[in-house]
């Protein structure tokens, strides 16, 4: 049936890009649908990604707080358990309270929530289907936002139970005694980091000799030797072959190491982590003649626009880093190009967090692509044991580095290891934003004492010299 409801603007998927659009859209007066399949808004991030894993990470944090720093604080605590059915209870409830969050910004934005699974047409038009209900509505501009899903390995089945993505990962109902992680990126790393703090024997595998390859390489070589001190295993350079679900339950993991051999592995429980790929399944794309690149990305000119007239595409679906963020910054955008305004993105300024702790957070180039770039830069690495805060904290791991173009003192990339590195990380995307140089951060007065600090302290180093180290 062709339904009469027509819009301004069809969002497809309500992940943090297709939300955010379609608030943007509605605030700028625009009548907004946004078709999602699941009742549950919010996409990955809120349901089965971003936000699970940080209430998870704090949980176990504040776990690891109480078994093992409190004591230093004077702090003795006798009886000490984990309840990990609570802490489940916990994660999903915070996902509840924002996902139900979402919903209430969509009724207050008079946004209609269309359930069911999207097809658009070469006409434009768009298929909603649900369950075996069928209607067919239009709109003037088309936003696909349909994120990303994990990446599966040949061989290595997940069943939800032994073998598990990130979704089965956040819910497992007990702690696994030796937890295999296949890929050290982001997710194997946080999670990774979870199931350590709560007792389990970790061990990561990594295609690559090095773990998060994006990152300047000795902020990774210093943040793996960091988990290495907490007790997470790495083997590099490993190839996974298969892994197989045994009698009792446990896996065996088939994998060739660094020297070429190849053995096995036991572990109880193993998470499969190697990347995301775009979910483009089902929309339809080749038939309506939207076009794709290599990875299966949504090709898309600067604003957004596809290869079908008035269809855009925002996101994971594109190209660029898989970061909510990133992608809620792209749903303003073509939002407010819709409305006529000049919606922009800067991609050199888009920071990155791994949130293990310590964390490590990032923006603009690493040391390695300003090599490559054939740039005259500096470095300057200022270390949080120099910190006033950080040794207060009793947090003293990691550093500030910042890269700066050597003639002009433009600051050109910032990486923290460190405390709060997440929220200390704001400063350096607003101040490549506004293209500061060191010596603008060096100049600005940061309070004391706070970990920001070493930021101040270590834009001083670029230039005339640091005061306290
Ligand atoms: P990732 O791209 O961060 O890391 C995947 C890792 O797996 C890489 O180091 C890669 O070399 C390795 N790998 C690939 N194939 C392998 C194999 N067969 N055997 C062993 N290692 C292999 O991907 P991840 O961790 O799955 O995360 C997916 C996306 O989600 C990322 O793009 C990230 O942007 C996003 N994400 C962001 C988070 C954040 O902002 N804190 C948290 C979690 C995910």
């Amino acid at each position: 049936m062709v339904s009469e409801n027509n819009y301004d603007v069809l969002v497809i998927g309500a992940g943090p890009g297709g939300y955010v659009a379609a608030i943007r859209a509605a605030q700028l007066g625009m009548k907004v649908g946004c078709i999602e399949k699941e009742r549950s808004l919010g996409g990955t991030c809120l349901n089965v990604g971003c936000i699970p894993s940080k209430a998870l990470l704090e949980s176990s944090e504040l776990y690891i707080q109480a078994k093992d720093k409190l004591p230093a604080h004077g702090v003795q605590i006798q009886g000490l358990s984990l309840d990990l059915k609570k802490c489940m209870e916990r994660k999903d409830q915070v996902v509840a309270q924002l996902t139900g969050g979402v919903a209430g910004l969509f009724k207050k934005n008079k946004i209609d929530h269309i359930l069911g699974t999207a097809q658009i047409h070469a006409d434009g038009s768009v298929t909603v289907r649900q369950n075996k209900e069928e209607s067919k509505l239009k709109a003037k501009h088309v936003i696909i936002a349909t994120g990303s899903k994990a990446i599966a390995l040949k061989d290595v089945p997940i069943d939800g139970r032994a073998i598990v993505d990130s979704t089965g990962a956040l819910a497992l109902p007990r702690v696994p005694k030796h937890l295999i992680v296949i890929g050290g990126g982001y997710i194997g790393l946080e999670l990774g980091s979870v199931y350590l703090r709560y007792g389990s024997k970790v061990t990561v595998l990594e295609a690559l000799d090095r773990i998060v390859p994006a990152m300047d390489l000795e902020v990774g070589k210093a943040f793996q030797r960091i988990l290495q001190k907490q007790g997470m295993e790495f083997q590099l350079s490993t190839k996974v072959q298969k892994a197989t679900v045994q009698a009792d339950g446990s896996v065996e993991v088939g994998i060739q190491d660094a020297s070429g051999k190849n053995t096995s592995l036991q572990a109880d429980v193993v998470l499969v982590a190697v990347g995301r790929r775009p979910q483009t399944e089902g929309l339809g794309l080749q038939e309506a003649g939207i076009k794709t690149d290599e990875k299966g990305r949504i090709l898309v000119d600067k604003n957004f626009k596809t290869s079908l007239a008035n269809v855009y595409a925002i996101g994971d679906v594109i190209a660029g880093p898989m970061l909510a963020h990133k992608a809620m910054e792209e749903g303003v955008a073509v939002a407010e190009n819709l409305a006529g305004q000049a919606g922009h993105v800067n991609y050199e300024a888009i920071p990155s967090v791994v949130y293990t702790w310590p964390e490590v957070a990032s923006v603009g180039l690493t040391e390695e692509q300003a090599k490559e770039k054939k740039l005259d830069y500096k470095t300057f690495k200022y270390p949080f044991t120099a910190v006033g805060k950080a040794i207060a904290m009793g947090e003293k791991d990691g550093w500030v580095k910042l890269i700066a173009d050597k003639k002009t003192d433009r600051l050109l990339g910032a990486h923290i290891l460190g405390p709060r590195a997440s929220d200390l990380i704001a400063e350096l995307v607003l101040a490549l934003e506004f293209s500061a140089s060191a010596e603008d951060i060096a100049r600005t007065s940061h309070a004391h004492p706070t970990l920001s600090e070493g930021v101040k302290e270590a834009a001083l180093g670029l230039g005339g010299g640091t005061i306290h180290a």
